[in-house]
């Protein structure tokens, strides 16, 4: 945990559809600003891999919201342990991906993880946060709310690269899946923050991206 005493409390929101560069711009930003990290992404898929795990239907409502409640998700430095169990590989894998926008629109879902989401940043006295809801739902008075964007076929580019067992086409037909399914639910769908810097990562360099958000900061 980084520890920062003189910092204001300080929350970075990064929000954005899947590929858009949210966790190497979360994470180097960050490392940059000395402050923590959280994918909340990992987090809809910790439970929804508890809920494969035991045989629970992601559709089943109540008993996913239930699980929610109870399941132990420990993250940290890129791993994640559900109730114990290294999920770390798994959460990224075809069947977790399939069933995490059904868990995801859950209501009762996204109130425990918003819940432990705000407990974590209080804990750390703020930190970097990327997902599809943080400036809009979690955090709507951040510091910083970025809206991170790529063209399609570089969001695809770079998932297909990440997981190496698919192919492009398969990669580019679930992230639109995805997209619809995330824009689309009647729960906090993904959306521009109110004051959000749309920044769109497909030609754009890392380093270039971070240094100009920091500037933004101070
Ligand atoms: O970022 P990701 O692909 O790992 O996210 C997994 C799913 O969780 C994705 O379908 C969107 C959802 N999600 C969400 O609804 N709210 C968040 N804050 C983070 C992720």
């Amino acid at each position: 945990m980084s520890d920062a005493p003189d910092r204001p409390f300080t929350v970075i929101a990064i929000d954005g559809p899947a590929g858009s560069g949210k966790s190497t711009v979360g994470r180097r930003l960050a490392a940059t600003l000395g402050l923590d990290y959280l994918d909340t992404g990992a987090m809809y898929r910790g439970v929804t891999f508890a809920a494969l795990r035991r045989n629970i239907d992601p559709a089943d409502t109540d008993v996913v919201a239930r699980l929610a409640e109870q399941v132990e998700l420990d993250l940290q430095d890129g791993t994640l342990i559900v109730d114990g169990v290294d999920a770390t590989i798994e959460i990224r894998g075809p069947e977790v991906t399939r069933a995490v926008s059904l868990v995801a629109a859950n209501p009762a879902v996204r109130k425990e993880l918003v819940r432990r989401q705000r407990e974590w940043a209080e804990a750390r006295n703020g930190g970097v946060l990327e997902g599809r809801d943080i400036g809009s739902v979690v955090f709507p008075d951040a510091a910083l709310k970025v809206y991170l964007t790529a063209s399609p076929e570089v969001r695809a580019e770079r998932r297909s690269k990440e997981v190496t067992d698919l192919d492009y086409e398969t990669v580019a037909a679930d992230i639109a899946r995805r997209d619809a399914a995330d824009q689309g639910r009647d729960d906090s769908p993904l959306a521009q923050a109110e004051g959000a810097l749309v920044v769109d990562t497909s030609d754009r360099d890392v380093d270039e991206i971070v240094a100009d958000l920091v500037a933004r900061l101070s």
